[in-house]
């Protein structure tokens, strides 16, 4: 595929066909059909959020996106849920080119994937994750830096990422923090294959996102994005809304209250049995040494999620995001964003010094 006046091959683009080094994260209720297909479609890799939606409106959404565009796209699944064992299945038989996991999958997942020829890019947030991953045979990782939206840790993508290149022999791709084509550069400096953009595209006028609670997102300021534990006991990246300053004031009690009416809407929802829930949730207790009441708060984030994002509700959900709403002003087509993005880059590496203008540097022979 032609990769355009703009675009940069790396190992992202050659693992995964798509012509340019930018990926659209798997953001609950809010990376649909629509939003992968249009980013699809602009040559960057979009992932559908697999992790809200049940085994039947997974495979309906793959089938959907595939409708719409040829180009390669991924899906982004939970590794500790009961069904990811399903889940994967689905994307063996749909074809679907990348797999995206949020937490580490097992070793067994990550073979099956890829014997079925289905790339695997885990996310994570730490330097022995991606290790355990890329020893497992994942072929690449993405790593989210604490300024990233949603889950996150409290190590800076500045930190983290050199961390993580110097780690593992994959290709390392940055998440957290970025938006534009200096971001991208900045990333391919520190020896990334790609940069992932969570917030950047859940702010297109391709993302079905309620336009008012995108409007709460353009508002905001670097300083008006936080991180609470309240929401599900991890550390959570959002806006900060009355609702947030009022779960911060809330106590325990209140909290797993919530957290059993949060868990039976969920359920509802998700069509989930009492069982499956509770294997998950045991599975999670395992994987992460959560306590029970965290357990319990876990089906808080996709009820509360879902409020915002789909229902267009901030007074009754919350709306996860990264820093770099701050830094965001616009709606551009994930078209207009994608190709923005690489001329940014280009333009940058135009203005880095080279040799010749450094003043210590000896005078250029050819000058
Ligand atoms: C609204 C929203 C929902 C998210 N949901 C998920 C999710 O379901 N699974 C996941 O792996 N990451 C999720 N994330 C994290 C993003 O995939 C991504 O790693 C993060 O947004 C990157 O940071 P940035 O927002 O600074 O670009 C979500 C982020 C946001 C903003």
């Amino acid at each position: 595929m032609s990769g355009g006046p703009h675009s940069f091959a790396t190992p992202l683009t050659e693992l995964t066909g798509v012509r340019h080094p930018l990926v659209q994260t798997g953001m609950g209720w809010v990376a649909g059909p629509r939003l992968v297909s249009a980013t699809a479609e602009a040559g960057a890799l979009g992932i559908l959020a697999g992790a809200t939606m049940t085994t039947g409106q997974l495979r309906s959404a793959v089938r959907e996106v595939a409708s719409r565009t040829d180009a390669p796209f991924g899906v982004n699944i939970r590794a500790d849920a009961g069904d990811a064992e399903e889940r994967v299945r689905i994307l063996v038989e749909e074809g679907v080119r990348v797999a995206s996991f949020a937490l580490a999958p097992s070793r067994e997942l990550i073979a099956r994937l890829k014997d079925a020829g289905v790339v695997v890019i885990p996310s994570i947030g730490a330097r022995r994750h991606a290790e355990k991953v890329a020893a497992w045979g994942a072929d690449a990782v993405v790593v989210q830096g604490g300024e990233g939206g949603g889950h996150t840790g409290s190590v800076a993508t500045s930190v983290l990422l050199p961390q993580v290149v110097d780690a593992v022999d994959i290709p390392v791709v940055a998440a957290g923090g970025f938006h534009d084509g200096r971001g991208l550069v900045a990333a391919l400096a520190y020896g990334a294959a790609g940069i992932a953009m969570g917030t950047r595209f859940l702010l297109t006028s391709d993302s079905t996102v309620p336009e008012a609670v995108k409007a709460r997102y353009l508002a905001a300021r670097v300083q008006d994005v936080t991180v609470t534990t309240k929401v599900d006991g991890l550390p959570h990246r959002m806006l900060r809304t009355e609702l947030v300053d009022g779960l911060e004031r809330s106590g325990r009690a209140a909290a797993l209250l919530r957290a059993v009416r949060h868990a039976a809407a969920f359920r509802r929802e998700s069509g989930m049995s009492w069982g499956a829930m509770l294997r998950d949730g045991l599975a999670m207790r395992h994987g992460k040494q959560l306590s029970w009441s965290q357990v319990l708060l876990a089906a808080n984030t996709p009820m509360m999620l879902r409020a915002s994002m789909v229902d267009g509700r901030p007074d009754l959900g919350v709306m996860a995001s990264g820093q770099v709403a701050g830094l965001i002003g616009d709606l551009p087509s994930c078209a207009e964003l994608v190709d923005r993005v690489m001329a940014e880059a280009r333009a940058t590496l135009g203005t880095l010094p080279t040799d010749a203008r450094l003043p210590e540097s000896p005078r250029d022979p050819r000058s």
